[in-house]
């Protein structure tokens, strides 16, 4: 047997991430304006970083709960209550995890059987793709139109639906795509998963970066907690990306089993994280506020740039760090665009077929470096596709 043969087919059939392209091609070039990431430059709040820096230096790094402090548990139910409308015990339905990425994993592997349906608006974040090829499991894609404002069509979503389709899958507000769905679109959603028995697998990540209030959360509205999963994060709001801590708050019938196989790939989350997570928890408002309002800024900014660019479209955003510009005037590969935009703009974008193949045409644009690169990269963009149009 050769050893290629023993590798998993399903672990094979995961999609490469096109990010690696990207990688190599910057590697030749230095110092570019970087709209392509979503790992924000800032520090994270001084509140957390003296809490944890003081933990650590009293130099006690002992396993911990299996399941997240207790304490943090409970308190992340407080807030999970009174600010996201969620009622989630914290023994029995709540889990802290490394990160939302080790959440959707463990939860995923834990509902999907192999030929088990997923059904995902797409574009997409590719880890709900990856994790559902990784189940074995067939990801559905449903398409979400530009011109419907990347808006989720109902009827378009239950046409998809199968007697092998089992869970839906999104993030609201999008990371690519910048849009928020809004209330309404959230009870239809739940409505279409109460009809067809659907588990609803929500990632909340980018709550707190909204122009607005943010949207409900799904698990709030009646009768959907005991088949939702919520997804959220530290990651984003707290500048806590390589900490790695997230949790996930989830059915009380089906957590125990999601926490065993948690058990197995962790032990437990980092508990250099969970004191940095139980921080930021305890972190004044006025330590996080500016920083999201400075992204919010510049995501206004990138917009209004963006869209005035001849011949491109964009969907304007209600939140996250990002934007979803179609490029289709200029190119249908999106990679051979985005490669060319390093090569001959000196500007890193990312290809929109990084979210699916529904993404192609489209650049996903991020405003996580500082403001000076979202400006300077902007600028390159414009003379890159004016010069462009006028070549045309
Ligand atoms: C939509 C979405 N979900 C999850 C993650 C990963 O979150 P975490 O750092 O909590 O694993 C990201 C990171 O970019 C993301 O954009």
């Amino acid at each position: 047997m050769k050893n290629t043969d023993r590798i998993n087919p399903a672990i094979a059939a995961i999609p490469q991430t096109k990010r690696d392209a990207i990688n190599a091609a910057i590697q030749r070039k230095k110092n570019l304006p970087n709209l392509a990431a979503g790992n924000p430059v800032m520090p994270m709040p001084k509140t957390i970083t003296d809490r944890t820096m003081a933990f650590l230096s009293a130099g006690f790094v002992r396993y911990t709960d299996y399941y997240g402090f207790p304490e943090l548990r409970r308190r992340l139910s407080e807030v999970l209550q009174s600010q996201w409308g969620i009622a989630a015990n914290p023994e029995s339905e709540l889990l802290i995890t490394s990160g939302i990425q080790e959440g959707l994993y463990v939860v995923m592997r834990t509902i999907l059987q192999p030929g088990d349906e997923v059904l995902i608006p797409s574009p997409h974040y590719g880890t709900y793709f990856q994790n559902t090829v990784a189940c074995g499991a067939v990801p559905i894609v449903v398409p979400l139109d530009e011109a419907e404002g990347f808006q989720p069509d109902i009827d378009r979503l239950a046409r998809a639906i199968t007697p092998r389709t089992r869970a839906i899958v999104f993030c609201n507000p999008s990371n690519p795509l910048g849009v928020v769905w809004p209330r309404a679109a959230i009870e239809r959603i739940a409505d279409l998963a109460r009809r067809h028995d659907l588990i609803v697998l929500v990632d909340e990540i980018y709550r707190d970066f909204v122009f607005e209030a943010p949207p409900p959360s799904i698990a709030g509205l009646e009768d959907m907690r005991i088949r939702t999963f919520t997804f959220g994060g530290f990651s984003k709001t707290y500048m806590m990306m390589g900490l790695r801590i997230g949790f996930v708050a989830g059915p009380p019938a089906l957590m125990p089993t999601v926490k065993k196989l948690h058990y197995c790939l962790t032990l437990c989350p980092s508990v250099i994280a969970q004191v940095a997570a139980q921080a930021a928890l305890d972190c004044p408002v006025d330590e996080v506020r500016p920083v999201i309002t400075e992204f919010l800024d510049k995501l206004q900014l990138l917009y209004r740039g963006i869209s005035s660019l001849p011949g491109v479209r964009c969907v304007p955003p209600g939140g996250s760090f990002y934007i979803f510009p179609n490029f289709r005037a200029y190119s249908s590969d999106s990679m051979a665009l985005a490669l060319r935009l390093i090569e001959d703009a000196d500007v890193i974008t990312l290809p929109g077929s990084e979210f699916g193949e529904l993404g192609e045409g489209f650049l996903r644009l991020s405003v996580c470096a500082p403001k000076a690169d979202v400006e300077e990269g902007l600028k390159r963009l414009q003379v890159f596709f004016q010069r462009c149009a006028r070549n045309e």
